[in-house]
């Protein structure tokens, strides 16, 4: 591999969209941010410099980091953020991986302005497991706020309720004609017909799960957060926050029409506040270059906003290759079990203030095992490095729910929630299946469970209560999907496995920006192994301190 160079300038940038200027923070003045381009095998060295007010930090969305976690990016776990005037250099190799992966602030709400995809190509002469498409164009979905992101979670935190809602989406951060002012804001693909395109679909959008679909064109599903899957074909994809999905696209031979409109809007079955804005964009065919209106076209419709039992049929269509090249590799012995609990709910309301969350005198609280993460003052990673972990953080994250979980009644709501700073300790190579049940305050909701540092094989999913006499029978450990994020379904539960071969300090989290900020959160800590590769780096000399 070779070493590849780029410098992230944190600078901010006036903004225009949906008849609104804005100031916004930016990497390099671009909106979204500037693409990262890179093969198996090459180093990557990325010096982020902050200009800023804000404080940031950048994450490499489904990098595994394999001994150099301290260039992971979330902020107070693997490093303290980079304050203004300071610089920070990612500094990692791409080990294993190939695919579409994206980068994006880990910081409080920055990564609603802060993102941007990370393309890793394969090693040369190493072709697609799919004829090589005619082109490949990323597509990566956003939300966007009139207000200032970092006031409207701030509002929230500090009264307890739910944060606004967004005011559009947007594609490659344009929100399309069906909001106000916004038809030149609009993306176009332009394709030639009878051609085959690769969509690189990014869902960076911060609270919000997606469906997309593009009208009279089926797509061909081929690869989800970076690994190749069985081609299956669709005429809707759904995406959470967090997840990559590779399509092909076929244009039409002779296309009866020239424009046609592509439109997004979320899957939610929560019972808050949601945006249900739709967003929309062109493919155009090249004769049509120049007509660019939708008004006459047809808008392709979607499924009903909580079409839960769509999005789970879609689920379950993902299987892994499981060829010679393309092996499945996952644990058939699990030395350690978890059944973690995840969802919303609340916390007692500090004195003194007045809180709007559920029954009036609460705050949101998000959870794990009735657990609500609170970050610490320092960066977990250095405190573990330094063998300092005295009152940063303890070793007792539990691997069952705190408040006993009936396996066979209605799942409890959380209303029991604690705050902490827990961490499970792991063994290098502990074989580790975690089992993540939905729970409910508000009404189920699905959450994008993302791990950091690993990518994990899904073994099963089922709605209602996981069922550990009979469900563990019906994984499959055959062909199962690899991801780095995956929607607990609605209601439901999934299973993961993973083999813990990368020693470091590893979040997980639901990648709904709302919950994360209410404490969904919890990390691992992965022990050195004992061979000269299996133990984590030190710190470049540069990481920022707190
Ligand atoms: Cu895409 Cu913890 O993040």
């Amino acid at each position: 591999g070779v070493t590849r160079h780029y410098k992230f300038d944190i600078r901010l940038k006036n903004v225009t969209r949906i008849c609104k200027t804005k100031t916004i923070v930016t990497v390099n003045g671009k909106f979204p941010g500037p693409r990262v381009v890179a093969r198996e095998g090459d180093r990557l060295v990325i010096k982020v410099v902050n200009h800023v007010s804000n404080n940031v930090s950048i994450h490499w969305h489904g990098i595994r980091q394999l001994q150099s976690g301290w260039a992971d990016g979330p902020a107070y776990v693997t490093q303290c953020p980079i304050q203004k005037g300071q610089s920070y250099v990612y500094n990692f190799t791409i080990t294993g991986q190939r695919g579409t992966l994206w980068w994006h602030a880990h910081i409080s709400w920055m990564r609603a302005t802060l993102y941007g995809p990370l393309i890793i190509y394969p090693k040369h002469n190493v072709s697609y497991p799919f004829a090589k498409p005619h082109k490949e164009i990323p597509i990566i979905f956003g939300e966007w706020w009139n207000a200032n992101t970092e006031a409207v979670i701030n509002q929230s935190l500090v009264t307890g309720a739910g944060p606004n809602v967004s005011d559009s989406y947007t594609i490659n951060g344009l929100p399309g004609p069906l909001y106000n002012c916004s038809a030149k804001d609009t993306f176009k693909l332009k394709v030639k017909p009878g051609k085959t395109y690769m969509l690189r679909i990014i869902n960076a959008a911060l609270n919000d799960d997606l469906f997309f679909r593009i009208a009279n064109h089926t797509m061909t599903v081929v690869e989800a957060d970076a690994f190749y899957v069985k081609p299956f074909e669709t005429d809707i994809i759904v995406i959470t926050p967090g997840q990559t999905t590779n399509v092909l696209l076929k244009t039409h031979h002779n296309p009866q029409q020239t424009t046609f409109v592509m439109v997004a809007r979320p899957y939610f079955t929560g019972r808050g506040t949601f945006d249900n804005s739709t967003i929309a964009g062109i493919l155009m065919y090249e004769s049509s270059f120049n007509n660019i209106s939708i008004k006459n076209l047809p808008i392709p419709t979607l499924p009903p906003i909580n079409s839960t039992s769509f999005v789970s049929n879609f689920t379950n269509k993902f299987r892994a290759l499981a060829s010679v090249k393309f092996p499945v590799n996952v644990p058939r012995n699990v030395d350690k079990h978890f059944f973690f609990t995840v969802g919303l709910g609340s916390n007692p309301c500090p004195k003194y203030q007045t809180c709007q969350g559920p029954n009036n005198s609460s705050k949101f609280a998000a959870s794990v095992n009735n657990i609500s993460m609170i970050l610490p003052n320092t960066a977990l990673l250095q405190s573990y490095f330094f063998k300092k972990s005295n009152g940063v953080y303890t070793s007792d994250f539990p691997s069952v729910p705190l408040v006993s979980f009936n396996y066979t009644g209605t799942p409890p709501n959380n209303t029991n929630v604690s705050n902490g700073t827990k961490v499970v300790v792991l063994p290098f190579n502990t074989s580790v299946e975690v089992v993540m049940q939905d729970t409910s305050i508000l009404g189920a909701e699905s959450h994008p469970l993302h791990l950091h540092g690993y990518n994990f094989y899904v073994v099963g999913q089922g709605f209602g209560n996981f069922d550990p006499k009979n469900d563990p029978a019906k994984y499959n450990l055959v062909d199962p999907v690899e991801r780095n994020t995956v929607g607990v379904p609605s209601g439901g539960w999934v299973a993961i496995r993973f083999l813990a071969d990368n020693p470091g300090v590893w979040l997980m989290h639901c990648h709904f920006d709302v919950h994360l900020s209410w404490g969904l959160r919890m990390a691992w800590i992965v022990l050195d192994g004992k061979l000269p590769n299996q133990k984590l780096l030190p710190p470049p000399a540069d990481l920022p301190m707190c």
